[in-house]
């Protein structure tokens, strides 16, 4: 810890606008609930601080849709993301929310400081004002047409069909969200924090004295400080937030990204009256644990609010990561393409520590990385049961097996058993590197090196064999093995919460606390408990369940997105007439061989029987159309299709996937009815 006495460590305040998924717990909540486990195993006086983040307009909008209250719905998701955490073991001190009266009275006094000091700028400038709704419009409550692509549904802050960033603006014919009026441009008075007075500070601080954060983090921000900083504005006209605490600034609110930092002190002023401690003196060392989408709010804005307030410390570090994507895709809740963890704690009930594991494995670090069902099964089968829960279930099974449970006396070591043990309190000190630097991914390959050790070093020793003649040999071996099972479990605890506990029962022990790894903690003459397995095998079909539930949710947005074919020009009505299309009944059906989409159809038309080829077998068998009513076109000229006369045409309707349905009566109609 060098220079510092005590740890505060937060994570970003999810939004209370829907649940949270594996992307929010590998690139933030997984990590830092690690990084504190350890440190509290350490030794170390730390605060573990999260919470939800309950203002800002995408809330509003959703409490709309709804037609319930902002309130209503960052109640709901509170619970549940805070839910969500718990059971996951995110193991915080404080899962606190932006909507308290303690933030609430916090962030405005924050805010009276800076105004009071004459640290903010005021501007008057003109916004988008929808009268019928008696509100000014936040850029995301304006639509209209993108000047870049044509997409009628642009919002005032992005279109989402091209990707452009926009300013409400620029929209053609912008009209209100709220009300569907054309909304008016207003003056309206906002305050600015001018971020540009910061930037030589900024640059020392970061660029020169923050050398060590993580390449992707200093890269954003030297980026962001190289292109020049200009003042921003920290309030919004909005009815929903912490209202801006000045005469005159009625239907005013703090813009959320100034009242959710102020969160993690508000979160640390509920949790302990001696919060100032950890806000206020040199000697806490505080990190941020965030996604790279929050990197210029946590490095640039935040510390330049926490610098013109001057009371308060600033970070030391901001390990954030980079996005998970799933099975290629980017994670969107809007697209629901997502694993979200109260669905995967339904569906794989008891297995926390499989998805911490994976998350951690494959962390993204350095860049976004992919989560795959796939590898989901493959690190399960592969590592955690085939390496760790191997190893640990052959150690107790023996000992169980040769000495009732009970574990045995040590003999005299080899050389083997000297240089595997001496090999503990290295990997230790290698995990102890990696997560200091926040390379959790390496630390737990490192930990992982351990089970593997003791996989090996039963594989090499063989006690099964040798147990034939030499027992007293077999006592030691067994004797060692245990003492690298008390070892993992300490060891394992900041990335695997749940097995560990689950191991110490098994050991029947106290944790073993992180000093003494390495030290053969385990007793002679100790009895061990009766043991389960730490990891279960995930078959094909639990994968393919979940696999077939994202195919089912690509496909159904194929079809939400997908363009509906232009209009045809008008036809007269005496056009139409022309068309002779009769009520029929398949009366027998069979595939046309050699070709994957053609079915003979044979149909009762009402004026004759006939043969028609329909396009139709990727989606229907023969079994189950015959029989069925259909509307069938018996004046189209016949045509030959693969060598068969097809006697007219079967109307059918086509989705957006290329999927076909028949298109017919309603009601039992007689074939030979005319359809007009
Ligand atoms: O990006 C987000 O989800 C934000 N709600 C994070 C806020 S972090 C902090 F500032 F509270
Ligand atoms: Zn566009």
């Amino acid at each position: 810890m060098g220079k510092f006495k005590r740890n505060l460590i937060t994570t970003a305040l999810p939004y209370a606008n829907g649940p949270v998924h594996i992307g929010h717990l590998a690139g933030v909540y997984v990590p830092a609930d690690i990084y504190v486990r350890y440190l509290r195993q350490k030794g170390e006086d730390v605060v573990f601080i999260g919470g939800s983040d309950e203002h800002g307009v995408p809330i509003t909008i959703k409490a709309q849709k709804e037609g319930v209250t902002p309130q209503d719905i960052v109640d709901r998701y509170h619970k549940l993301i805070k839910e969500s955490f718990e059971e996951f073991g995110i193991s915080f001190d404080i899962y606190s929310r932006t909507s308290s009266k303690t933030h609430h009275d916090l962030s405005s006094a924050f805010f009276k400081k800076l105004y009071d000091e004459g640290k903010f700028i005021e501007k008057t400038t003109m916004q988008f004002y929808d009268e019928k709704a008696g509100q000014f419009l936040a850029d995301r409550y304006i639509v209209g047409k993108c000047p870049f692509c044509g997409n009628e549904h642009a919002y005032g802050d992005q279109c989402e069909a091209c990707g452009t960033s926009l300013n409400a603006t620029d929209l053609i014919n912008p009209v209100s969200a709220i009300t569907g009026n054309k909304p008016e441009l207003r003056e309206t008075k906002h305050w600015y924090l001018p971020l540009d007075q910061y930037e030589d500070w900024l640059k020392k601080w970061i660029l020169e004295e923050h050398k060590e954060w993580k390449p992707n983090v200093y890269g954003q921000c030297k980026s962001w400080l190289d292109n020049g900083l200009q003042p921003r504005a920290v309030t919004r006209d909005l009815n929903w937030g912490v209202p801006v605490p000045l005469e005159g600034a009625e239907g005013k609110v703090l813009y959320v990204w100034f009242d959710a930092p102020i969160g993690y002190i508000s979160a640390t002023k509920d949790l302990t009256p001696d919060w100032e401690k950890y806000w206020k003196d040199p000697e806490t060392r505080m990190i941020h644990f965030i996604g790279k989408d929050n990197i210029v709010f946590h490095c640039i804005i935040f510390p330049a609010m926490l610098k013109a307030e001057g009371s308060y410390i600033l970070p030391d570090n901001v390990p954030a990561n980079e996005f998970l994507n799933l099975e290629g895709d980017k994670i969107s809740t809007s697209r629901n393409w997502a694993v979200w963890l109260h669905e995967y704690l339904r569906d794989f009930e008891g297995k926390q520590d499989v998805l911490r594991y994976v998350l951690t494995a494959n962390a993204p670090e350095t860049k976004d990385n992919d989560f795959t069902w796939k590898d989901f099964q493959a690190r399960n089968n592969n590592e955690l049961v085939a390496i760790y829960g191997n190893f640990i279930n052959r150690t107790l099974v023996l000992t169980h097996k040769y000495f009732g449970g009970i574990v045995p006396e040590r003999g005299e070591l080899t050389d083997y058993d000297r240089e595997v043990l001496a090999e503990i309190p290295a990997i230790v000190g290698r995990v102890e590197k990696q997560l200091e630097g926040f390379h959790f991914r390496d630390a737990l390959k490192e930990c992982m090196g351990l089970a593997r050790l003791g996989n090996k070093y039963l594989a090499d020793t063989e006690p099964w064999k040798v147990i034939k003649t030499d027992e007293a040999r077999v006592k030691t071996i067994l004797h060692v093995c245990l003492q690298i099972a008390a070892d993992l479990s300490t060891l394992t605890e900041p990335f695997l919460p749940f097995s560990a506990a689950k191991l110490v029962g098994f050991l029947n022990i106290e944790p073993v606390a992180w000093a003494k790894m390495g030290d053969g903690v385990l007793p002679a003459g100790h009895v061990l408990n009766e043991a389960g397995l730490l990891f279960e095998k995930i078959d094909d079909e639990q994968i393919q369940k979940q696999i077939d539930r994202l195919l089912a949710t690509k496909k159904a947005n194929e079809i939400a997105n997908a363009k509906v074919a232009p209009a045809k020009s008008n036809v007269t009505f005496e056009e139409f007439a022309k068309m002779d299309i009769r009520a029929g009944r398949i009366v027998a059906a069979e595939k046309v061989a050699k070709t994957k989409k053609l079915m003979k159809l044979t149909v009762d038309t009402g004026i004759d029987t006939r043969t028609v080829v329909s396009g139709i077998a990727e989606y229907y068998t023969p079994e189950e159309v015959v029989g069925q009513q259909v509307s069938i076109l018996v004046n189209l000229e016949p045509k030959q299709l693969k060598g068969i006369e097809s006697q007219g045409m079967i109307l059918m309707a086509e989705n957006a996937d290329g999927s076909l349905a028949f298109v017919r009566p309603d009601k039992d109609i007689k074939p030979g009815s005319e359809i007009k």
